[in-house]
């Protein structure tokens, strides 16, 4: 059986309904990780699969497995998925819709009581955002080797410092199965591509190649706190001062590496935040981002010395830690060609891409063959309540996603090939 078109309403229903879980006065949704919330979602999910007939399992990083068998019960799953928690100000899609995808392929399997040759598994990962918890993608990262599990659960809340592994006891995900070890036949991950490329193009279907590096940093600046009335300026260590010359800094650095770098400051904690005492310490966060590698190294050495000079000019302290890093990431190439035959059987027009976000697709590429499908979104815009996609283009995204899994899920097992 070829060319197997998926149920895009049904897919729309299930995203939709998702999506009142963490719903938003604007249109969007806040699931943060691991809250009340992200359990409630999860718990639906789960439900969903029993429904359909999977079988679930929950690894010791709240990593949900849903499995829908195949005729060989020793070969290596072919997996597919993405992420149920949110950003704060987030939409419907991100992650919500690899997870549903995925889901929709085993009920359309379901459907038409196909068979493949390897088991299915829908996969849930764990604190992608990396919002509440830092860095992003740690369900993955324990999965892939990048982070112990012991790291991975001692993560703490980024404002209340709770530890994902205490919120994994206390939402009721903290399984028993190990996280990783065990072989992948493949991985795909079906994503809205949350850039403006796709929808100028007027492409429905992303193959997406790879994805581009990124830096993040966590900077410290302390100067020395004191009455915003009777100290006059010329004595002021204002760490505020510093750190906005800082972020300044950044914003010029990002600019300075056309067309392809990005950097953000993103979340910033100012001590002891009182109107009328010159703040003491400023927290704040760097997210780099670029293609190539000799860039991002590039942006680092220029953000190290703009942070010195700021940090002397405002007569504060600076501390630059360099917090998290993953290098730019190639997909496996029969799997990103796999997405692209899937898109050519259908007569989809696609184009290849780079991807700006991470994912955790940019994980399972270190233990497993991976590949992406993305679909266009609204205005290019995501981490946004207002986050919006076609509900033909998820349909079409997710008809890829079906072929290209069976293309995989019916491949002679390794071993067996020659
Ligand atoms: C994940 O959402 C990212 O920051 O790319
Ligand atoms: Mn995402
Ligand atoms: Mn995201």
């Amino acid at each position: 059986m070829r060319n197997i078109q998926v149920n895009g309403d049904r897919l729309w229903r299930s995203l939709m309904e998702m999506a009142e879980i963490g719903a938003t006065p604007k249109g969007g949704v806040c699931r943060l990780a691991l809250t009340d919330l992200d359990r409630d979602g999860r718990r639906l999910f789960i439900r969903w699969c029993e429904e359909a007939g999977c079988q679930v399992r929950i690894d010791r990083m709240g990593n949900i497995f849903a499995r829908r068998p195949g005729r060989n019960p020793d070969a290596p799953a072919v997996m597919t998925g993405s992420h149920l928690d949110t950003q704060p100000t987030g939409g419907k899609f991100d992650g919500a819709y690899g997870v549903l995808a995925g889901l929709e392929v085993v009920r359309t399997l379901n459907d038409l009581g196909y068979e493949t040759e390897a088991p299915i598994e829908v996969v849930v990962w764990t604190n992608e955002e990396g919002s509440r918890f830092s860095p992003a993608m740690i369900g993955s990262g324990v999965y892939a080797g990048v982070f112990s599990l012991d790291e991975g659960l001692a993560t703490p809340d980024n404002v209340t410092r709770v530890t994902m592994g205490a919120e994994l006891q206390r939402i009721g995900f903290a399984g028993s199965e190990p996280c990783g070890g065990r072989k992948v036949a493949a991985y795909f991950e079906a994503h809205i591509e949350q850039g403006p490329i796709l929808e100028a193009a007027g492409k429905p279907i992303g193959i997406v190649e790879g994805a581009q590096g990124q830096r993040w940093y966590e900077i410290t600046v302390t100067g020395q706190e004191a009455h915003a009335g009777p100290t006059p300026m010329r004595r002021r260590k204002d760490a505020l001062v510093g750190a906005a010359r800082m972020i300044d800094a950044v914003n010029r650095i990002g600019h300075a590496h056309p067309p392809y770098a990005c950097a953000t400051v993103g979340f910033v904690q100012v001590g002891p935040n009182s109107r009328n005492t010159i703040p003491g310490r400023v927290f704040f966060t760097v997210d780099f981002r670029h293609p190539e590698d000799a860039v991002l190294t590039e942006m680092d050495r220029e953000l190290r010395e703009a942070c010195r000079e700021a940090a002397r000019s405002a007569q504060v302290e600076v501390e630059v830690k360099e917090f998290w890093y993953f290098p730019p990431t190639p997909f496996d190439k029969d799997c990103v060609a796999a997405v692209r035959r899937a898109a050519e059987a259908q007569g989809y027009a696609s184009q290849s891409i780079i991807s700006g976000a991470g994912h955790d697709a940019v994980y399972m590429a270190r233990v497993a063959p991976t590949a992406m499908v993305f679909v266009p979104c609204k205005d290019g815009i995501s981490h946004n309540e207002v986050e919006d996609a076609k509900p033909e283009d998820l349909s079409m995204g997710c008809t890829v996603l079906l072929n290209a899994i069976l293309e995989r899920a019916n491949a002679p097992a390794e071993g067996a090939r020659r």
